[in-house]
């Protein structure tokens, strides 16, 4: 780092401010001695030369009342990336395993694809419900929500166009049926898979969810890592209380609920029922 940017940071009282900021706004919980990466981040808004220093930084947020700069922060420091298809044994054991014991009656399958980012887990989920429901039946009974704290990758979702140098993540029967060419370069979902999904902003630390149907489906995949075990355990009861009473819940196959007092059970890596 540059003379520069130490002198930024050197200020310890301040980078402790702005880390107890980050974890009790967003639950957050930025080990010490591993704030390199919260620094380089950092960096690039006082780069920006919208604030001077950290402690600019935490009045700012403190102050505002939209959140804007909270939630710049929250895109800044946790990364966006995710892919089509992404720990696919997930999606084997919905088909298998969850989709024919689903009894809808008249009610629609409400999934939750509550950390979304750009969509790719949203648009993978359409694909799988649509092959094994079958067009018609997915059309009518399925309502896929997804949700992330950071606006510009809920926009690329509802956009929907990806880089053809992503497209090998997807098996080539669903390319055939859920997606069009665009150009050289890009690929975008098919509109009639787009129009059972809705993406909005929430952060899931936030208290209680504002929903007033059930989730039967749960996939909070890939985020809990940033959450220290308090908000882990605040999320899954919240998930709980927003679901139905024979829901799942998945999350990453590297992340795990074990030692939470939570209300879900184990079933298999990633994968828990009410
Ligand atoms: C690594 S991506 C995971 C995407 C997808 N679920 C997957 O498994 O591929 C993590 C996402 O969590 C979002 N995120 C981080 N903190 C959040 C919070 N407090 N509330 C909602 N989303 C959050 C980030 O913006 C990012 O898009």
């Amino acid at each position: 780092m540059s003379d520069q940017i130490e002198k930024v940071f050197l200020n310890q009282r301040a980078l402790q401010r702005i880390r107890l900021l980050i974890h009790k706004r967003l639950g957050i919980h930025i080990k010490e001695g591993k704030e390199s990466l919260l620094r380089q981040r950092l960096w690039k808004l006082i780069q920006s030369k919208e604030f001077k220093d950290l402690n600019e930084i935490c009045d700012h947020i403190d102050n505002e009342k939209d959140s804007g700069l909270l939630l710049r922060l929250a895109t800044l420091i946790s990364t966006n990336h995710t892919y089509f298809f992404r720990e696919k044994s997930h999606f084997d054991y919905l088909q298998k395993h969850i989709l024919p014991t689903i009894k809808l009656n008249s009610n629609k399958l409400r999934l939750w694809s509550a950390a979304s980012s750009s969509g790719e887990e949203v648009y993978t989920l359409c694909m799988i419900l649509a092959e094994a429901m079958g067009k018609k039946q997915f059309f009518e009974q399925v309502a896929i929500l997804g949700t992330d704290i950071s606006q510009k990758v809920l926009q690329k979702a509802e956009y929907a166009h990806y880089l053809k140098e992503n497209l090998h993540q997807i098996p080539p029967n669903f390319r055939l049926n859920y997606i069009d060419p665009v150009s050289n370069d890009t690929f975008r979902i098919k509109n009639e898979l787009k129009k059972v999904c809705l993406f909005r902003r929430l952060n899931l630390n936030m208290g209680r969810y504002p929903f007033k149907q059930k989730f039967h489906i749960i996939f909070c995949r890939n985020v809990f890592i940033y959450f220290d075990m308090a908000t882990q355990e605040s999320i899954c009861k919240e998930f709980a209380r927003v679901s139905t009473s024979d829901a799942w819940l998945f999350i990453s196959q590297t992340e795990t609920l074990r030692n939470l007092d939570v209300p879900w059970k184990y079933v298999s890596p990633g994968i828990y029922r009410k």
